[in-house]
């Protein structure tokens, strides 16, 4: 099967059909969630927290994403795969480069992602520069929990707002071809789907995104503790078991059904 490229995902922009994306850590997932139509999927540095049972994603290494990049890779054919840089693994152009020729060269990600506005400019451009596709993540950064004192809502202030504005045209101008926006007003995602050419894939940032991304373990009921309020559980009650479930999302996803109001906070 021919793999989805960042091409087709900017079609899929223009012609507005949303984008189902998954994060996953496994083989055997990996080979569901193609099944089920998912487009994109992300091994997401969330697998400090789903996989490794820390408290964030802090403690995350390049060799712990490079085992689960090449762990998905083998069962994925058709989904753009990406891998997220780790924290503190992209401080310097010349590192940035050395961890992603580590995801994508062992690990077989076609994609890096990495957090931040204006500080990681010059990591994207580099990566960029040297052929590397780059997804950028704005709003609340899980790398930055600590400075940020908590998982919380981001830009809900004109200032904040414009700040991150600011960040997604600067890092589209320096070379990003994705961006995915945690936990930010609808109305602001909705701003940035307009404002930019690259997509906005969306995670609690309501529905007007380009497409929605969402932790696995989340969306399968599997969280600790309280689940995120912007996560829905597309697994209990579902009699076609897991996948089930993942068609459920992405039918979900496709049809504007997901995030609903109750999933939309601000
Ligand atoms: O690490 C991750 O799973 C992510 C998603 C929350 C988008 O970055």
């Amino acid at each position: 099967m021919d793999r989805i490229t960042l091409g087709q995902l900017a079609s899929m922009k223009r012609e507005r059909q949303p984008i189902a994306c998954l994060t996953c850590y496994d083989a055997t997932f990996a080979r569901l969630l193609e099944q089920a139509g998912v487009e994109v999927v992300l091994v997401g540095d969330s697998l400090g927290n789903v996989i490794q049972g820390h408290a964030s994603t802090l403690p995350v290494s390049v060799d712990d994403m490079v085992y689960h990049t090449k762990s998905v890779a083998r069962a994925l054919s058709a989904p753009l795969l990406i891998a997220d840089l780790p924290f503190l693994s992209y401080t310097t152009p010349a590192q940035a480069l050395a961890s992603a020729h580590r995801l994508m060269g062992e690990g077989g990600a076609q994609m890096v992602k990495l957090e931040g506005g204006a500080q990681v400019l010059d990591m994207v451009r580099a990566l960029s520069d040297f052929g590397v596709p780059v997804c950028v993540h704005l709003g609340l950064l899980p790398q930055s929990v600590h400075r940020l004192g908590g998982y919380r809502y981001q830009g809900r202030e004109a200032g904040a707002a414009e700040r991150i504005r600011a960040d997604a045209r600067a890092l589209q101008e320096a070379g990003a071809e994705l961006l995915v926006v945690e936990c930010v007003p609808a109305q602001l995602a909705g701003e940035l789907r307009q404002q930019l050419r690259m997509p906005v894939i969306g995670i609690g940032a309501g529905a007007d995104c380009d497409g929605q991304v969402l932790v696995l373990h989340d969306m399968l009921g599997a969280h600790r503790g309280r689940p995120p309020r912007f996560s829905r559980d597309f697994l209990t009650g579902q009699t076609g078991g897991l996948s089930g479930a993942l068609a459920a999302y992405v039918a979900a996803v496709k049809s504007g059904a997901f995030p609903g109001p109750e999933q939309t906070l601000f």
